[in-house]
């Protein structure tokens, strides 16, 4: 077998195709001394999941406050026959971002008989590790991976693994770390890959009490500071960077006009810091804004969809209506 684009030998032998697509590498140092020129200061959340990031973020899902993971895992266990029975045999699942792995067992476990899981993820080294495990668990799943950014679209042109419909698999409610703006670009980059018939399976989480929220993202055990201030530590190992992190307190703000929660590091004094020879300042009380977490009702998700050509067939809610999962196809009109 062979690497589509490089056309070398591939080393993916335990899967069905590896599409290299070449996403450009992230600048870290050029985003983040944009995001410190800006007023407020700001980070973009892409770096907060670099291993230690991803540990700490795993140890989120697993607290008493943060019901979002388990919640979602909860109505994928109540909806599985309702799944089988919308996505029909031999179903092709496409997962952007690949490695939501306990949520895509229980979606693959769900079908009728899936005929391929195809990861897809901007890191090579992580959508290896995610599509060799699925293809070890599932010995009679194709399973093929494609390294790309997906916040650019879905270039699906090398999947030919004929079957049934293609499911794009976007649990967590990732949707909600998106602005407005991008969230819509990144639906309709889904949309423009999809053929008629095809379906996206996407998580999103609910508006609901601000208490329960803020607390969701502003534990006890304080794993969601820790998660956040590993920015700072990033910044400081890798960019040459000189912030004092015992200077900065986390902070979750719920921004009911945005209807998002907010994460901030906020200054209990005067910092002056410098990032690869670049000068700062933080004034005593300033922020910097670190994550939006978008919350969402069943409407305005539905308006979302619709506004980038998707018809919303379903929407799944947990009892108590924390979180949703929504079926959406491409508009018969679109
Ligand atoms: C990945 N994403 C959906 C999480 C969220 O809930 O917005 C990231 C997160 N940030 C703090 N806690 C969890």
């Amino acid at each position: 077998m062979h690497d589509r684009v490089s056309g070398r030998p591939s080393t993916h032998a335990a899967l069905a195709f590896y599409d290299d697509q070449q996403p450009p590498a992230g600048d870290f140092l050029a985003d983040v001394l944009d995001g410190f020129s800006r007023t407020p200061k700001q980070l973009t959340p892409v770096y907060f999941y670099d291993a230690k990031g991803s540990a700490i973020f795993d140890e989120i899902t697993a607290l008493p406050e943060y019901y979002v993971t388990r919640t979602e895992l909860g109505i994928l266990d109540q909806i599985g026959s309702e799944l089988a029975a919308l996505a029909g045999p031999g179903a092709v699942v496409i997962e952007p971002g690949s490695g939501s792995s306990v949520k895509i067992r229980k979606l693959l476990d769900a079908l009728s008989v899936p005929a391929a899981y195809v990861g897809l993820d901007i890191s090579g080294e992580h959508l290896e590790s995610a599509c060799q495990e699925i293809a070890a668990d599932y010995p009679n799943l194709q399973v093929g991976a494609i390294c790309a950014d997906f916040t650019e679209g879905l270039d699906l042109k090398h999947l030919t693994l004929e079957s049934g419909r293609r499911i794009i698999f976007f649990p967590g409610s990732t949707i909600g770390n998106f602005e407005p703006e991008g969230a819509r670009a990144l639906l309709s980059g889904f949309r423009k890959a999809m053929r008629p018939g095809d379906a996206v399976l996407i998580g999103a989480d609910r508006v609901k009490d601000a208490d329960r929220l803020v607390a969701a993202y502003d534990d006890k055990a304080g794993v969601t500071a820790r998660f956040n201030l590993n920015l700072i530590d990033r910044i400081n190992d890798e960019l040459g960077g000189t912030i004092d992190a015992s200077a900065l307190r986390h902070k979750a703000i719920w921004n009911a006009e945005k209807a998002r929660i907010e994460m901030h590091l906020i200054a209990i004094r005067d910092l002056h810091f410098t990032v690869s020879g670049h000068e700062f300042q933080l004034r005593e009380g300033e922020s910097i804004h670190t994550e939006n977490s978008h919350k969402f009702t069943p409407e305005s998700f539905t308006s979302l969809a619709k506004s980038v050509g998707f018809d919303v067939l379903q929407t799944w809610s947990d009892p108590a209506d924390l979180f949703t999962l929504h079926w959406l196809e491409p508009a018969a009109k679109a």
